[in-house]
């Protein structure tokens, strides 16, 4: 569905070189990847190595230095209306629902900001209210929700109307960037069953960026480990046992027990 080949992209650093002017520094150096439709792609990696770099490049939000991205085989940058279509079928969440979430809205407004997209994407009329409380109740919400303000909700339920939100415009494509890094456990095991219901029941496509392999475990298939801007494993999930990568191993064997031959 959406594939990216050999992305570099360089920013023009702040400090200033006597001889040359200023410099770039490159933050993603030759980034491959394929996100296969009704499938979950996690990019995983620490911070600053060009996770969130990759989803606006990913998202059509930024222009690489070089390499492409195709999205069903037409080219997003290539042309304007490569990356309205993109945009078209994509929607994001991030991580910090407390400022995504405009405070002054109740959460029937922040819902229709999603509604109103589709609306003039599709050019369709929606019944607001019908679309709202299908809205709440496919995220687990009640409909009573509606009428309250951000600061009335937990951060749970917050990044449920986040997720609403995203969903609201019918996209086929969801970028999620650290969207449930900042809830508790419990509260991300919740989120992740949500996001993992709402992906079948609509047949949705994601793209999970985090820094935290247990919630890639649950969620992906397949998983693109990003060091320093470059990528140093792409695999399976299921495969994740083999990997080679050094990065990748010492992050498994900080989540599960490996039967070593030393330990044995
Ligand atoms: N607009 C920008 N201008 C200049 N440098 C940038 C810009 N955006 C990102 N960078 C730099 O690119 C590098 C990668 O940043 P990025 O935000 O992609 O990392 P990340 O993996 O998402 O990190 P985190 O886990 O902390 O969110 C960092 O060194 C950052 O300073
Ligand atoms: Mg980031």
């Amino acid at each position: 569905m959406l594939k990216l080949d050999k992305i570099c992209v360089s920013f023009r650093s702040e400090r200033q070189d006597k001889l040359f002017g200023h410099t770039k520094q490159q933050v993603l150096f030759d980034v491959s990847a394929e996100v296969k439709k009704g499938t979950c792609l996690g990019v995983l990696g620490e911070s600053g190595s060009g996770k969130s770099t990759m989803g606006r490049v990913l998202c059509g939000l930024l222009k690489p230095d070089s390499g492409t991205v195709l999205l069903n085989g037409v080219s997003v940058y290539g042309s304007k209306e490569g990356r309205r279509k993109l945009q078209n079928q994509l929607s994001i969440v991030f991580q910090d629902y407390t400022t995504s979430a405009n405070p002054r809205f109740r959460v029937a407004d922040i819902l229709k900001e999603g509604l109103s997209v589709r609306q003039r994407r599709e050019k369709e009329t929606l019944d607001q209210e019908e679309e709202i409380s299908r809205l709440l109740e496919l995220v687990g919400l009640p409909s009573g929700f509606a009428d309250r303000f951000p600061h009335e909700l937990s951060g749970g339920q917050l990044q449920r109307v986040c997720i609403a939100r995203a969903v609201a415009c019918n996209p086929e494509l969801i970028l999620f960037d650290e969207a449930i890094s900042s809830l508790d456990a419990h509260t991300q095991v919740q989120i992740m069953d949500l996001l993992l219901e709402l992906k079948e029941k609509l047949g949705l496509t994601y793209i999970f960026i985090t820094h935290d392999l247990t919630s890639i475990t649950y969620l992906c298939d397949d998983v693109l480990f990003l060091y320093q801007g470059r990528v140093t494993e792409y695999l399976s999930v299921k495969h994740l046992n083999e990997t080679k990568d050094t990065y990748a191993k010492k992050l498994l064997e900080s989540i599960v027990v490996f039967d070593t031959e030393e330990a044995s």
